[in-house]
């Protein structure tokens, strides 16, 4: 049943980058689609800087549109209309005070108070203000219809440094906000063939039987960049790649590849799953880590000159369940020789082979979540003509081909969505976030405390050399064009 009455987005940080690249564009697309109607809905920027409405549409005005929203510019100026900016501090009450009497008013404008109130607060600011900015919500902003409606919150990565931090800030805001108020964001759960990944696993006969250690030689889930860490040098060195990608983003992808099926497609029973996966995961051993840096990513202003953060890692994990045991390889590199992020399950050799073919390779099925979304299937075919020779050949499914003139919504998009219709399946539960952390945190500690560097790499490069030979002691075996 869809909720009727007001609908109020609040983007605190509203000056800051997340929000003009990633937030106001999203809730734009959104708003393009429909699905944020004029006469219910406000949107409200909040943070420390002091500039009026204009100032605050100008800012964000040049980033709304992308190659993929054919608006006009009318759109852009309307959407513009529907932002008000208030400025505050992120720990005093004066400022919320405000934005709650601003909120309160646009409630009552929209003349909607036969329906609900519905509050939405994104916080797009560094994790060391939300228990401060949680607590001046639920102090002065929290809905006061008494026709019903919500308040919640919806927070970003990076969500603490570690398992003590992560958990003390998990229990600060647990006291302000209940679990179905709060909204973790990992946005690659709104990837398109992230969200795939269930339908893939279990609509699909085919996978049935084959998506096991009896079959599969190792899973690798891979994210590189082709570009350093511009303009971002000071934020990264405090977290490194581990925390920036692979506790989070390529973790929850390998949840899916790896989890049980679900008893319904209900988000707790998803959750449930996933958290199983990451509770089966055994201690990562120093000798299944190759840490990389680049070089020149020290010449960054914003970079200590002996700064030992890693640019690059890779990392294998084994999953510790009947079905599992394989190598779950996770690597993420920024300043590699490609951009790219894709899911890679190599198949076991063929048992008794009397073709041969073991030296072309072995099957493959390759999940590229971007760019351009593809899924295809590696396998032997008979090479075409008199001879009789195998040769390795695709299935393929690309996105762009198969499904021309479809529009694949951005990551944000969809996930703001979600919050306003209250669907946390693609969201990061607390004991999952704390299952993560426990994951990587020995790990962190170590490399946090010098007692692992990392080797360095030429930008532009595949990375350093001692990750492929790691991969190859995986089992991985490298095939053709890859
Ligand atoms: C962010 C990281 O979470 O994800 C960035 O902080 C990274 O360092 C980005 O560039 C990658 O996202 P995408 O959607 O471009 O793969």
């Amino acid at each position: 049943v869809p909720e009727i009455g007001c609908l109020s987005i609040i983007v605190l940080g509203a000056s800051g980058d997340l929000a003009k690249k990633k937030t106001f564009p999203a809730l734009f697309h959104l708003y393009c689609q429909g699905f944020l109607p004029p006469n219910e809905v406000h949107i409200f920027g909040y943070a420390r800087t002091k500039i009026s409405d204009d100032e605050l549409r100008n800012r964000i005005s040049g980033y709304l549109v992308s190659e993929r929203s054919a608006s006009p510019s009318k759109d852009v100026s309307k959407f513009l209309q529907l932002i008000k900016y208030v400025s505050g501090s992120y720990d005093a009450a004066e400022g919320f005070q405000t934005l709650d009497k601003e909120i309160s008013k646009h409630e009552t404008s929209k003349n909607s108070l036969e329906g609900s109130s519905r509050r939405l607060f994104y916080l797009a600011l560094p994790p060391s203000v939300y228990p401060s900015v949680c607590r001046m919500i639920r102090r002065y902003c929290m809905n006061k219809s008494n026709l019903g409606g919500w308040t919640r919150i919806v927070v970003e990565k990076p969500f603490g440094r570690d398992l003590g931090s992560a958990e003390e800030l998990s229990s600060q805001i647990g006291k302000l906000f209940d679990e179905p108020q709060i909204y973790r964001i990992d946005h690659y759960l709104g990837k398109e063939l992230v969200q795939n990944l269930l339908v893939l696993r279990f609509a699909n006969r085919f996978f049935l039987p084959l998506w096991n250690r009896d079959n599969i030689d190792n899973v690798q889930i891979v994210f590189r960049e082709d570009f350093g860490t511009e303009g971002r040098g000071g934020y990264f060195d405090e977290y490194g790649i581990i925390r920036d990608i692979i506790q989070n983003h390529l973790l929850q992808v390998l949840c899916l590849v790896a989890m049980e099926k679900p008893v319904s497609l209900k988000p707790e029973h998803i959750r449930d799953e996933k958290v199983k996966v990451l509770q089966s995961v055994l201690p990562i051993k120093d000798e299944e880590v190759v840490l990389g840096q680049y070089e020149g990513y020290r010449d960054d202003p914003t970079v200590p000159d002996h700064s030992n953060t890693p640019t690059f890692a890779t990392v294998i994990l084994r999953i510790h369940n009947e079905r599992w045991e394989v190598p779950f390889i996770l690597k993420a590199g920024k300043a590699l020789n490609s951009r790219k992020a894709e899911i890679r399950v190599q198949f076991k050799d063929v048992p008794g082979d009397i073709f041969k073919c073991k030296k072309q390779g072995r099957n493959e099925f390759v999940i590229r979540l971007q760019p351009s979304e593809a899924m295809y299937m590696k396998l032997m075919v008979k090479q075409p003509g008199l001879e009789m020779s195998t040769v390795q050949s695709e299935l393929d499914l690309s996105y762009r081909q198969r499904y021309q003139g479809v529009t694949i919504p951005e990551a944000y998009e969809r996930l703001i969505l979600d919050t306003i219709r209250g669907d946390q399946q693609h969201f990061v539960r607390r004991d999952e976030l704390k299952a993560a952390w426990e994951i990587f945190t020995p790990l962190l500690h170590r490399i946090d405390n010098g007692e692992m560097n990392p080797i360095p790499y030429q930008a532009g490069s595949r990375g350093p050399a001692e990750a492929d030979e790691l991969l190859e002691k995986a089992g991985y075996v490298q095939t053709h064009g890859y």
